[in-house]
């Protein structure tokens, strides 16, 4: 199967929220050895969502330690804030939350400034309708599929509409960006996810939390018809 948007076939994000905390590396080397495509960092600020995760330090080893390309999911109240702090770290996207900020093409405009490539979050109450004036000016929709701050959660069903909404805002408005999905991504609703419009993948608990961990990214390949990367 390929994505509707890229054409490449799906590509899976790995997010080590859900790894262990105490042996960072280990995480980072498990999406690699997974065969994840990308690193998602989850910047959670305990404002925005009610959990604190990890900052601009975890941001730049991780950065060093791999060679998958990285990318930074603030789930921050003000991202603009954070913008200078992130800067210089490695990573190759910064996407913020569209709830968090009463200036979106404000910090669109920052983070093009900072060299990133920039994406928006919505929360599964936002409608796919409120990305429509910043769509042309994105690399990418990062969709919750949960509320945001925690791994483990099951996916809200209405993740599949909102996805093909999306996609075709996308259409509507000659926009080029890709469409991830975040939050409680699993192999029974990969492809479902990728016939309804997304291009990226984000797991965590099916990666870190699966009986054999190496194996779980395949299997999400191979669950939307695809072949193992390695
Ligand atoms: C949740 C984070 C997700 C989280 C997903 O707020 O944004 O990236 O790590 O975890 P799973 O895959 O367990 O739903």
């Amino acid at each position: 199967m390929s994505t509707k948007h890229g054409g490449g076939g799906v590509q899976l994000a790995g997010s080590i929220l859900s790894g262990d905390l105490l042996d960072l590396g280990s995480a980072i080397r498990l999406c690699e050895q997974a065969g994840a495509d990308l690193i998602q960092l989850d910047v959670c600020d305990g404002h925005f969502v009610p959990t604190i995760s990890f900052g601009e330090a975890v941001v730049k080893r991780t950065c060093e330690a791999t060679k998958l390309p990285v990318e930074v999911h603030l789930m921050v109240s003000r991202p603009d804030d954070w913008l200078s702090r992130m800067a210089g770290l490695g990573q190759f996207r910064m996407i913020f939350h569209l709830e968090a900020s009463t200036r979106a093409m404000g910090v669109i405009q920052g983070i093009e400034r900072g060299g990133w490539k920039p994406g928006v979050a919505i929360n599964p109450e936002t409608p796919a309708s409120a990305l429509e004036p910043v769509l042309p000016y994105l690399d990418n929709v990062c969709v919750m599929g949960i509320a945001p701050g925690f791994a483990g959660q099951a996916m809200l069903e209405y993740t599949f509409v909102k996805i093909a909404d999306i996609r075709r805002l996308i259409e509507k408005t000659g926009s080029k960006a890709t469409i991830t999905v975040d939050g409680g991504v699993k192999s029974n609703n990969a492809r479902r996810l990728v016939e309804a419009g997304a291009d990226i993948l984000v797991v965590s608990s099916g990666m870190f939390q699966h009986p054999r961990p190496p194996e779980s990214l395949k299997e999400i390949r191979a669950a939307c018809g695809e072949t193992p990367k390695r």
